[in-house]
Order: structure tokens, then C-alpha cells, then sequence
């Protein structure tokens, strides 16, 4: 379909709407009926990742805590129960909107250690050593997510702190029960747990975990309970802080005690825009997140996109150019602000990006080798975690946070319990060689000491008419950003219910490696076909992202769970 030219009729709409539905059914699984029948909330709701999680938001809203009291008690919960990517060891960035209006953006994003250097994952011919910055002791960067939520619950908090950390703690105390999931792949990854901490974790057992079995954690709950008791000091100071430093001795680590003491998370001014006549509030820099997610909605907002339909040909192949584009962009232009100037004025504006589409033509894709030449790299898992809340005062909160990818660098802490990421390899390794999500980088994202590695993660807050409207976010790696994307798309310009939103199949691309990556059913056969013809490599994978949102209706809020993981919406 070319452009503006064709008006699908309402026969080939419909047939398609039905097609997509019954994909998703077989798909995913999960009846048709809850496409339609998702409750509404009037007090307050939490999308995440898990059933335990969730349920502690809700009883801390219940409770009386707002948005961030819940947000809070909900890290420290997917730290006990999601342990693939919730963490303590880890970091993230947190989107707030007040009910009043008023917004903050608070950057717990992990660090690289003092003692780290530019080249520290290149062997003696200068090449890469990629396993280094992901598996191990050398992988990991110094924690933020506790100094994040002490920050965040100390301006925004209600409820006292050793009530919003106690519910993670009786999680890890008394136990949670696995689901067949999260046993397969405790036991999926045992030998690589093993490998790294030979001494043994509590994810760890002699024989295979099972649905049903009780997952107890005594060491991660004695963290907790110092955590509890003495807030940051509980985690960057004493005994927390001396096991750590003694695991990093142990695997010749780099992260020290004063790279601990010294942690600070920072609030950040948002990265404000408008699309549609819609407000977006979301992430500046370290993370990519917010400016990517901008620059794409200011490159496709001149465009029809709800007449052309959701993954018509026409809105596909724009969608890719103006990926293509700002992928490209990222590569050179996005770091850590406290070390790099980030052109964000420029890269924001609606001039820049008309620019930039400029050199897009409908007749064919642009090669990306016409813009950069890059690698294909293998694939990691792209494991994240991203929550969704909002109180009853329309306070909301999306918080993404990350351990990078499953399980972070694999290194548990000897004696306090928690993984710790492998985030230092979202920095560039070396100018123009990929990390694990095929991602490129350069100058303004170098290794340098205390720096912060650049993000893709984007918590982001819609508003309509100056009020709440949609909180959105999802895991992914370097597909994060595309997928906030279409998921905003998908509710403002193809009018989706937000479960159907953050259902439907997604599709990604970011310039390097030039291709089009599709989940199973996201491009119907005929989309596929006119797409590949016009030059565009187009590859299937497996699901992509796991979107969490909550949308704001005239009934009360909804919450859109991702069913391509365990994740829920509860509320009340
Ligand atoms: N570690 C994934 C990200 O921050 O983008």
C-alpha cells in the first residue's frame, strides 16, 4: 500500500482485527473474553511483572501509601520474587506525575566503578573481549536501585520506609511458591549459576526446582531487614556492603567500598513533548529511552498512521525509517549527560527530525550501510522489568529497572543474597563494535570512571488535556524503545484498548544490524511480501518486550498486561 493512498474497507479492517485476535489467542494463550473484560479501578492499580509483586503494591495503596510508597515496596518485592531482572543489585530510572500535575524523573542508573578505564574489555590486539562486560565480576557496575528508592520515597513517600520494605523481606523469609516458569528456568540455568558461585545460591538446589516447590532466601531477608533498618546505610555501608566488596575480591571484581559509599541517584529534569496532542513525560539521558521515543513520535506525527491501519505496509515500512534514523543518531549522539554534552535540544526538535525523514523514500528502504556500516552481533536475553502504578489521587509512577540482561553478570553476593548486573556492557566497548543487543556506540558512550552507561529504558507518562492519561513501559534491551512506541501508537492512533495494545504483535528495528525483526504474527503475508520487495530484510524472532501500562478511561484506570510473560494487573 502506498502512502496515503488506500483506505483498507471496513470488511478488510475487520477481517483483520479478527485475524490478529484469534493469532494472539493461539499465541499467547488466554481467552478472547479478557480482551473485553479487563476491570476497571477506581482506587489504584499495578501492572507487573508478578502475581507477588502486584499484590504487595496493591496492600500498600490499600493501606494508604500512594503511588511511590507502592513502587517502592514493589522493587523490593521483584527483587525477592523476580530475581531474573528485579533487583537490589541493579538500577533504573522512575517517571513520576503527581495527581496535581507536578513531574520528576529520578536516575538510579548504575555507575562505573572508580578503578574502571576506556579499554578495560579489549584484549592486547585491541579487540572486544564480549564476555567480559556481561558474565562475571568485571561486568558489573556499582548498584543504584536502593539509593534510588530511598531517594524516591524520602520527597514522595507517605507511609514510613520500614513499611514499604517489609513485605519483600517477609517474601524472602517465608517464601514464595514458584511457577512452572520460573522453576524451568532456575533449572535452565543452574549450570551458568553454578559456574558463577560455586559455593552455592538459593536459587540453586541438587535436584531440578519444580511448579509448586517454596523458594526461601535467608540471606537475601537478612539484606532486606538491614535495608529496612537502615535504609542506604543498610546497603552501601557495614556488613552489606563488606560482603559485596568481598565477592568482588573473590572474582577480581573492581567495585569497591568507596565506589559504594559514593553512589548517589540523581533527579533529573523529564523529557517533555507533545505528539497528537497528547503530553509525554519520560526519561532524559542516561537512558536513550526518552529522546528515541521522541524523535520516532515527532518522525511518524505528520503521517496518517490511523487511516493507513496498525502494521499496514505503509505504517511499517515509516516506522522502520524513522527507527533506522534515530538508532543511528543514538549511536553517536546519546551518553551520560555528567560527562558528555548531549545535543538534546536539537535531537527533540520537530525541524531536526523533518530533516532527518527527509531522505526517506516510499519506492525502497535506505540501506543503513548508506548511513553507517555496523556488525551483526549473537543475542543475549534482553531481561528487564518495568512496573506501572497509579493511587487513587492520580499520582503515577512508571519505574523500569534492570539487572541488564537474565540474571545480570550470574554473581551472586556470598552471604547477603542478591545478583548484581552486568550493565557495564551498555557502555561502547570499543568505537562502532556492538554490545549484546547489537547496539553501537562511541565517544559519548565510553567507559570512564563514575560514569553512567547509556539506556534504552523508557518509563514514560502520557497526558490528554493536562491529565493523567497512560503510564507505559517494558523490558527489552535495545527493543525498548520501540515498543513504548508502538505501544503509544497502538492506544492513540489505531484506538486500541490498552490490553490489545500491549498484546498485539510488535516488530523492531535499530539501524545496525539492517534488518526487521518480527515477532510470529506482527506482518501478515502480503504486508511481508510488498516490504521484502522493496528491499527490507524482514526476521522472525521470538516475543519481544513485555509491555506493563495503565490507561486512564472515563470508567477508571485499566491496566494492560503483557501475556507474553506472567505479568498482571491488579487493583482496586
Ligand atoms: N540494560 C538495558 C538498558 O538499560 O537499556
Amino acid at each position: 500500500m502506498q502512502a496515503g493512498y488506500f483506505i483498507p474497507s471496513f470488511f478488510y479492517l475487520a477481517i483483520m482485527k479478527l485475524t490478529y485476535l484469534t493469532i494472539c489467542f493461539l499465541l499467547f494463550g488466554f481467552a478472547l473474553q479478557a480482551q473485553t473484560t479487563q476491570p476497571y479501578y477506581k482506587n489504584g492499580v499495578v501492572v507487573c511483572a508478578q502475581p507477588e509483586a502486584a499484590k504487595v503494591g496493591v496492600a500498600i495503596l490499600k493501606k494508604g501509601g500512594n503511588a511511590v510508597d507502592a513502587a517502592v515496596a514493589v522493587q523490593f518485592a521483584l527483587a525477592v520474587v523476580y530475581p531474573v531482572a528485579g533487583n537490589i543489585g541493579g538500577g533504573g530510572f522512575m517517571v513520576y506525575r503527581s495527581g496535581k500535575g507536578k513531574t520528576a524523573t529520578l536516575d538510579f542508573r548504575e555507575k562505573a566503578p572508580k578503578l574502571a578505564s576506556r579499554d578495560m574489555y579489549l584484549d592486547s590486539a585491541g579487540n572486544p573481549i564480549t564476555k567480559m562486560s556481561i558474565y562475571g565480576h568485571m561486568a558489573v557496575g556499582v548498584p543504584g536501585s536502593v539509593a534510588g528508592m530511598v531517594k524516591a520515597h524520602a520527597r514522595y513517600g507517605k507511609l514510613s520506609w520500614r513499611k514499604v520494605v517489609q513485605p519483600a523481606l517477609d517474601l524472602a523469609a517465608k517464601g514464595y511458591v514458584l511457577s512452572a516458569r520460573h522453576a524451568a528456568e532456575f533449572n535452565r540455568n543452574k549450570a551458568t549459576l553454578l559456574k558463577y558461585n560455586p559455593l552455592g545460591t538459593a536459587l540453586v538446589k541438587d535436584i531440578a526446582w519444580k511448579e509448586g516447590d517454596t523458594l526461601i532466601q535467608p540471606e537475601l531477608a537478612r539484606t532486606l531487614k538491614r535495608i529496612r533498618d537502615h535504609g542506604r546505610y543498610g546497603f552501601y555501608n557495614g556488613p552489606v556492603a563488606d560482603s559485596l566488596v568481598k565477592e568482588m575480591n573473590r572474582g577480581r571484581g573492581i567495585v569497591t567500598k568507596t565506589d559504594l559509599k559514593n553512589y548517589q541517584a540523581v533527579w533529573r529534569k523529564p523529557v517533555t513533548a507533545k505528539y497528537k496532542g497528547y503530553g509525554i513525560i519520560t526519561m532524559p539521558s542516561p537512558s536513550s529511552g526518552g529522546i528515541c521515543l521522541v524523535q520516532l513520535l515527532h518522525s511518524v506525527a505528520p503521517y496518517p498512521l490511523g487511516r493507513w491501519g496498525f502494521n499496514a505496509d505503509s505504517t511499517v515500512q515509516l516506522i522502520v525509517e524513522a527507527e533506522r534514523r534515530v538508532y543511528a543518531d543514538r549511536s553517536k549522539y546519546l551518553g551520560d549527560p555528567d560527562f558528555y554534552k548531549v545535543p538534546d535540544k536539537t535531537l527533540l526538535s520537530i525541524a531536526y527530525q523533518k530533516q532527518r525523514m527527509s531522505t526517506f523514500t516510499w519506492d525502497k528502504a535506505t540501506p543503513s550501510s548508506e548511513v553507517a556500516p555496523g556488525k551483526i552481533p549473537g543475542r543475549e536475553d534482553e531481561e528487564t522489568t518495568h512496573f506501572s502504578i497509579v493511587d487513587k489521587h492520580g499520582n503515577a509512577v512508571a519505574i523500569t529497572t534492570t539487572l541488564n540482561n537474565s540474571y545480570g553478570s550470574f554473581v551472586f553476593v556470598k552471604g547477603a543474597g542478591f545478583l548484581l548486573n552486568d550493565e557495564m556492557d551498555d557502555f561502547s566497548a570499543k568505537a562502532g563494535s556492538p554490545n549484546m543487543y547489537g547496539l553501537i556506540g562511541g565517544k559519548a558512550n565510553a567507559i570512564a570512571p563514575n560514569k553512567r552507561m547509556l539506556s534504552a529504558m523508557t518509563p514514560t507518562i502520557l497526558t490528554k488535556n493536562g491529565k493523567l492519561f497512560m503510564v507505559v513501559g517494558t523490558p527489552g534491551g535495545s527493543t525498548i524503545i520501540t515498543s513504548v512506541f508502538q505501544t503509544i501508537l497502538n492506544v492513540v492512533d489505531f484506538k486500541k484498548s490498552i490490553q490489545d495494545a500491549v498484546t498485539v504483535p510488535r516488530f523492531h528495528s535499530q539501524w545496525l544490524p539492517d534488518q526487521v525483526d518480527v515477532e510470529k504474527t506482527a506482518l501478515t503475508d502480503q504486508v511481508k511480501q510488498i516490504l521484502t520487495q522493496k528491499g527490507y530484510k524482514i526476521t522472525p524472532r521470538g516475543s519481544i518486550g513485555r509491555v506493563d501500562a495503565i490507561l486512564k478511561t472515563k470508567k477508571g484506570y485499566q491496566g494492560g498486561a503483557d501475556p507474553r510473560g506472567e505479568d498482571v494487573s491488579m487493583g482496586y
